[in-house]
């Protein structure tokens, strides 16, 4: 439906006339502080926190302050379609939701929350590797939406293959396959309060159902909780591999496969080589190398060299209607949001994330509007100017 989400902003005055306000905040910079209200110190800094001294969570911010948009008038954007496809999925907005594991330290419902809050509004989720509910049951709460799977890409051949055939039969359409974190940047947040999920059992619902990962171990996870939980941190990560083991998993996927993680115009041009369809220009939302490029600021550059090529999508510091203009204006078929829904995850598990969507997505709407534009395809560089 044209236009529809910016409506949610009629939808919360009227509600006030009865005297409702929404559930929380609709500002994105009051997001966090909000969360934190809600949360202990160590859920709340797992999703905060990024590495080292947070340099390169700063630059992500940063970066969209570089670039600033230039409304144009009376171009008849009143009936806008938000809508496009990419990689084969529909979504009513150039929006996904990022792959955020081990999602129950926010909400009980963890994960099958998001797929229920996505699955409302059509907005496809990519499900994490280290989701904290098993990849069937978080399809059945996502019901008939789109959904794609999040690979970390264990060093065990057998239960990779295994968890890409459970992904398939649950009707995960692309294989989002993340290469910047084969092991954990130092993290000082998560460090001072040693607290990471993994080593608690959370976040390891589909290796802990895997048949092919159950079978590898002498005790099931029921019986010996640690030897599992360190098989499956010793596996899961996998190491640094190579670009020509990618052939692996084209040879074992069907669908769509995308590389997430890409900074460098080089390693977007090796990922065509490799014959991959997609790539996520992403820094981890800053989470693993302090001191690094905004994810933003080398978005161009990539979009240029390969976006003829391959789909060309985008994460790291998305928080607002006018970010995802900019990252669309920039060359982006498409923006993952991660720590905003995961905030909104705090606030009531499908309601919270559902607001927060919908308010990112309004925002969206009656921005791309108000700045003279009718959908994302109308959107180039001649939207933005950089910042002197
Ligand atoms: C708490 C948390 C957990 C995450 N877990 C994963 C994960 O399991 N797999 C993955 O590829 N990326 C993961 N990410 C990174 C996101 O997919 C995404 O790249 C990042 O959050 C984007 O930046 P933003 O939070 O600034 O929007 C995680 C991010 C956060 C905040």
């Amino acid at each position: 439906m044209p236009g529809t989400f910016g409506s949610y902003q009629n939808e919360i005055y009227l509600q006030g006339l009865a005297g409702t306000v929404p559930p929380f905040t609709t500002d994105p910079d009051a997001l966090e502080a909000s969360a934190r209200e809600r949360l202990g110190p160590g859920p709340f800094w797992y999703v905060a926190g990024a590495a080292g001294t947070g340099a390169t969570a700063r630059a992500n911010r940063e970066a969209f302050d570089d670039w600033r948009i230039v409304p144009r008038m009376l171009t008849d954007a009143t009936t806008r379609h938000l809508g496009t496809t990419v990689l084969g999925t529909t979504m009513p907005a150039p929006v996904l939701l990022a792959p955020v594991g081990v999602q129950s330290i926010l909400h009980p419902d963890g994960e099958l929350a998001t797929a229920r809050a996505a699955a409302e509004l059509g907005v496809p989720m990519i499900l994490s590797t280290a989701s904290s509910h098993t990849l069937e049951d978080v399809a059945e709460a996502n019901g008939d939406a789109p959904r794609w799977f999040q690979l970390y890409w264990p060093n065990d051949p057998e239960v990779c293959l295994s968890i890409l055939d459970r992904a398939k039969k649950a009707g995960f359409t692309a294989l989002v396959v993340t290469l910047d974190t084969w092991t954990l940047a130092w993290r000082p947040h998560d460090l001072d309060s040693a607290y990471l999920p993994f080593l608690r059992a959370v976040g390891t619902a589909i290796p802990f159902s895997d048949p092919a990962f159950r079978a590898g171990l002498e005790k099931s996870p029921e019986d010996d909780l640690p030897m599992a939980i360190l098989r499956w941190v010793h596996l899961f990560t996998g190491t640094d591999k190579s670009w020509d083991q990618l052939a692996f998993l084209r040879e074992h996927w069907d669908g769509p496969i995308l590389l997430k993680g890409i900074q460098h115009v080089d390693d977007a041009r090796k990922a065509v080589d490799a014959g991959v369809q997609g790539i996520v220009v992403s820094n981890h939302g800053g989470r693993q190398v302090d001191g690094a490029v905004a994810s933003l600021e080398v978005l161009p550059e990539i979009a240029d060299a390969v976006g003829e090529q391959v789909d060309v999508l985008f994460d790291s510091g998305v928080r607002t209607g006018a970010d995802v203009v900019k990252a669309v204006a920039l060359g982006a078929k498409a923006v993952l949001v991660g720590r905003p829904f995961a905030y909104g995850l705090a606030h009531g598990g499908q309601v919270g994330v559902r607001h927060v969507l919908r308010s990112l997505l309004a925002d969206f709407d009656l921005t791309l509007g108000l700045s003279g534009h009718r959908s994302p395809a109308e959107l180039n560089r001649d939207a933005l100017r950089a910042r002197r």
